[in-house]
Order: structure tokens, then sequence, then C-alpha cells
């Protein structure tokens, strides 16, 4: 699968109504080890994926200092550096004391540091999008925006984004500096965060779901594949055209490690539902996916 795929299909998203990106993003979690954690163990294909990720129009990866740790920025580096148009988005706040362990820590000089760390690590002098992965229950919230507005005053950052928030919470940061994202898990069947998404959408925020493909269930649900067998796609695209269509501040980053998973995501930009599929999926997500497969 070579020819015409393009992320530019899922049309653009400007962050804070500049910056324009494409709205089909890559989640660059998954080219490390199992339980996010160490090399990946093709790392090869890691490196080919990452490759292609421009090839295919993606002008938008997500990343964090916590993948790997540093797996994942280190190899971002290695492949993509300077990066020629393409915005990387990382996030720190999360420290990592084995595989699928994540703990936040948000006091304000670790959080500089991560920002500052990760400017070494993916060799740049800002970064495009810092996002704070979690906030730090047991560190006064003020304290953590107060450090990431000190953060975009100094120049380490061009932006600022939070990721698992309310819209109390969003509110909140607001007073401190402007939200240009907000990373939440969201996909067709996990509808948890419409109310931010709807925030997100009212105040021109971009709006990232993290698991768009229910860290792949989706690309294996019976409910969709009645509909992709119909449209001669896959479940998996199914599931990001529903997404992508669902609002016009969505930002999908699918994560994979291998290129033909890449292809087959980046294809579903071109996909386009009705109304009327895109209301029976909206129907059945909201139901619970397979469970519903026969409703
Ligand atoms: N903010 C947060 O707290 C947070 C949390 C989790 C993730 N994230 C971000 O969100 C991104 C997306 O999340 P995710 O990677 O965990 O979940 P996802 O995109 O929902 O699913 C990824 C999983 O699905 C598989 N997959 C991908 N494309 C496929 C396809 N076309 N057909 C079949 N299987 C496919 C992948 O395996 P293969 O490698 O085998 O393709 C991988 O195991 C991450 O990469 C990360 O950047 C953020």
């Amino acid at each position: 699968m070579t020819t015409d795929i393009s992320a530019s299909a899922s049309g653009q998203l400007r962050l804070l109504g500049e910056r324009p990106i494409h709205r089909l993003g890559f989640g660059a979690m998954r080219v490390t080890g199992p339980g996010i954690w160490g090399p990946p163990a093709d790392l090869e294909g890691a490196r080919a994926t990452l490759r292609r990720v421009p090839e295919l129009g993606v002008d938008f990866i997500d990343t964090a200092d916590s993948y790997g740790p540093f797996v994942s920025e280190d190899l971002i580096r290695e492949v993509l550096h300077p990066y020629r148009g393409i915005l990387v988005a990382t996030k720190g706040g999360l420290t990592r004391h084995g595989p699928d362990v994540w703990l936040p820590l948000g006091r304000p000089e670790y959080l500089r540091q991560c920002a500052l760390m990760s400017m070494r690590r993916l060799g740049v002098d800002r970064l495009d999008l810092w996002q704070l992965h979690r906030i730090d229950p047991k560190v006064p919230r003020d304290e953590q925006f107060d450090a990431i507005a000190q953060m975009l005053k100094d120049g380490l950052v061009a932006r600022v984004g939070l990721s698992e928030v309310s819209v109390e919470e969003i509110q909140a940061a607001q007073k401190f500096f402007p939200v240009a994202t907000v990373q939440n898990q969201y996909n067709l069947i996990d509808r948890k965060s419409e109310a931010v998404l709807e925030f997100c959408e009212e105040n021109g925020i971009g709006f990232i779901p993290w698991y768009p493909l229910a860290a792949g269930a989706l690309a294996l649900d019976s409910a969709l594949a009645e509909i992709a067998r119909r449209l001669k796609a896959t479940p998996a695209q199914i599931a990001l055209a529903w997404t992508l269509k669902r609002s016009r501040v969505m930002l999908p980053i699918p994560g994979t490690s291998k290129v033909a998973h890449l292809e087959q995501n980046v294809a579903a930009a071109g996909l386009t539902l009705s109304d009327e599929d895109f209301a029976e999926l909206d129907r059945r997500g909201r139901a619970g996916g397979d469970r519903v497969a026969s409703s």
C-alpha cells in the first residue's frame, strides 16, 4: 500500500488558531518494548514506521518522555530530526518504575526538568507542544500550572496542553496559560469525555483522543466489521473515520509499531462515512461495541 494515502485528507486543525496540522496524527507510544518499557522488539520495524510517518503526510506526532522511558523521543530524533514541518508534541510529569507502572510527579522543578530534558533528547531549542501528562494530586495544581506558565514565558515551550482532565481543570489551567490541546481517553465505545470534547469544540482547543482504537480492540470489533465490509475498509479505519467525523477539533493519534498498520490508519483519513453510518455507529458505540453487534 503506497500510492495516494495522505493524512491531508483529514483536513486541518489550527492549534491556538495558528500552526496548522493535519487532523490525523501518529501516536509514538508503541515504538517501545512491552509495558512501554525499554526498546521495541522489532527496532528496525519501529524505525521504518517512523520513517513512513511524514511520507504519508502525517505532520503531528505525539510522544512523551515516559514512553520507554526516553526510547520513543530518542527514536523520533534519530529517524526524523530536524523534523521539517512535523510538529512533535511531547509530555512530562509521569515517572516510571517498571513496565506498565506510571506515577505522577508534578513538583514545579521536576516539570521544568521534564521539558528541558525532552528538548535535549529531541534536539530542539523549544518544544512545539508540551503536555502535562497528569495533574499530580499530591501537589497543589496551581503550582503545576504556574510552572508551566513559566516554561511558556521562558520560551522552553511554544504551546501547552493537558491530559486526562475535566472541564473544571481546563478552566483552572486557563487562568495561567492558553490551553492548546487536551488529550483524554476517547473512542467510539469510550465516551466518558464527551463533555470535555464539547468544551474543547466551543473553545477552539484541539482534542486528542488517546486509545482511538481502544488499544487495538476496535480493530477486531465485529460490529464495525459489518460496516467495514460494505465500505471495503477495515474495522480500525471505520473507528478512526468515525472519530474524525465526530468533531472538527478532533486530532486522533493511532499508535502502531508497524508500517502496514500505519498505512491502514492513515488511509482512514480518506474514508467518508455517511451521516446514517455515523449515527448508527454512534448509537452502537454508546451501547458498548461488540456487545451490541446484534442490536
Ligand atoms: N495521554 C495519555 O495518558 C495517553 C495514554 C495512552 C496513549 N497515549 C497516546 O495515544 C496514542 C494512541 O494510543 P495507543 O497506541 O495506546 O492505542 P490505540 O491507538 O488505540 O491502539 C494501538 C494498538 O492497536 C494496534 N493497532 C494499531 N493500528 C492497527 C490496525 N490498523 N489494525 C490492527 N491493530 C492496530 C497497535 O498494535 P501494532 O503495533 O501491532 O500495530 C497497538 O497495540 C499513543 O501512541 C500515545 O501517543 C496517551
